[in-house]
């Protein structure tokens, strides 16, 4: 029975893995996981069966009209006062058939959408598990590890292995967020003091986007998860390199902006595993120049755009916790090295 059903979520995703290879236009709802190929098929299905509805309606009323006219009422003559009984009878089983018809194609939704849904939550096993906490507005992401070391702080980007069940445990500090990542899966909200989980299976490779679904306070639409789907050893060595602490800066404005960022006002809410760094308010920041974009999505992450970020995140992101950091410009340059360094 297990094997049966394995083979039929293998079934399943054999479409999304040829379709890495064809040229396939990628948008947000083009399915990317198991979860999000059920969506997408029971969409079909919903779309379609309106379409025959629809078109049924039309036709039954465009044929009601032409038979009103054929049957030549003159302007001016009496009314019909007594129907025509044969009529009537005929009117009347065309009514009771059409209410069958519209029951049993209601019911068919109905039963195709407790299927799909209970496909869609059926929970496999997962061997990976992903912590989400959201944050007005970004997005922390951690790996639990057997031992600290192992253990992986990261921020606004979540890598995940193609063909592997990982379940995401998704909690809020502060107000109640949504997590839709749309190639993936529908919504899930994000509550403080709840814990809320959504298992995946993640198919095709590729980079998506996840949103913030729920308006959340001033930069709601300013909180971009970035989702990286890889080939399983790909995810092991990009894991590997993220448990690895920060080296040592070895050029010396690098140095300098190390000290700048210990000495400073940055590690009052920011970690730097391997420097003396080791706050969690912010987004930790131990790799954070292998990320591709800053502020949750809000800007490309370039020496410059991070630059202009250190020194004034409220013009790009007002209302964000991050105050301004008021610095000589030698010094921002050196600590902007210092983070590019962070890969
Ligand atoms: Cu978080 Cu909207």
């Amino acid at each position: 029975m297990t094997g049966l059903r394995a083979r039929s979520r293998f079934a399943l995703a054999a479409p999304l893995l040829a379709c890495t290879a064809c040229d396939y236009r990628k948008g947000a709802l083009d399915p990317a996981s198991s979860e999000a190929l059920l969506i997408h098929l029971l969409w079909w299905v919903f779309f379609w069966v309106s379409v025959f509805v629809l078109s049924g309606v039309l036709v039954a009323l465009a044929l009601a009209l032409y038979r009103g006219r054929a049957r030549g009422v003159a302007a001016g003559s009496a009314p019909e006062v007594e129907p025509d009984a044969e009529l009537e009878r005929r009117t009347g089983r065309a009514v009771l058939a059409a209410s069958a018809l519209s029951i049993l194609i209601l019911l068919g939704l109905l039963v195709a959408s407790v299927l799909f849904g209970r496909e869609l939550f059926r929970a496999p096993h997962a061997p990976l598990s992903v912590k989400i906490v959201a944050h007005q507005w970004w997005w922390e992401v951690e790996y639990p590890g057997k031992t600290s070391s192992e253990h992986v702080r990261t921020a606004n980007e979540v890598h995940l292995p193609a063909g592997v069940p990982v379940e995401l445990e998704l909690r809020s500090v502060d107000v109640i967020h949504s997590l839709w990542i749309p190639n993936l899966h529908g919504k899930r909200d994000l509550i403080p003091g709840h814990t809320n989980h959504l298992v995946l299976r993640p198919q095709r490779p590729g980079r998506y986007e996840g949103r913030c679904a729920e308006f959340c306070g001033l930069q709601h639409a300013r909180m971009e998860l970035a989702v990286v789907i890889e080939p399983p050893e790909v995810f092991s060595h990009w894991l590997e390199r993220q448990r690895r602490p920060a080296p040592p800066p070895g050029a010396p404005d690098a140095r300098r902006g190390a000290d700048v960022f210990v000495r400073g006002s940055c590690s009052l809410c920011h970690g730097v595993t391997g420097s003396e760094a080791a706050a969690s308010n912010g987004p930790d920041l131990t790799h954070v120049a292998s990320r591709a974009r800053l502020a949750a999505g809000a800007l490309p992450n370039s020496p410059l755009d991070l630059r202009a970020w250190i020194s004034d995140p409220q013009s790009i992101k007002p209302g964000a916790q991050m105050p301004p950091t008021a610095l000589p410009s030698a010094e921002l340059d050196d600590l902007v090295a210092y983070l590019e360094t962070l890969r």
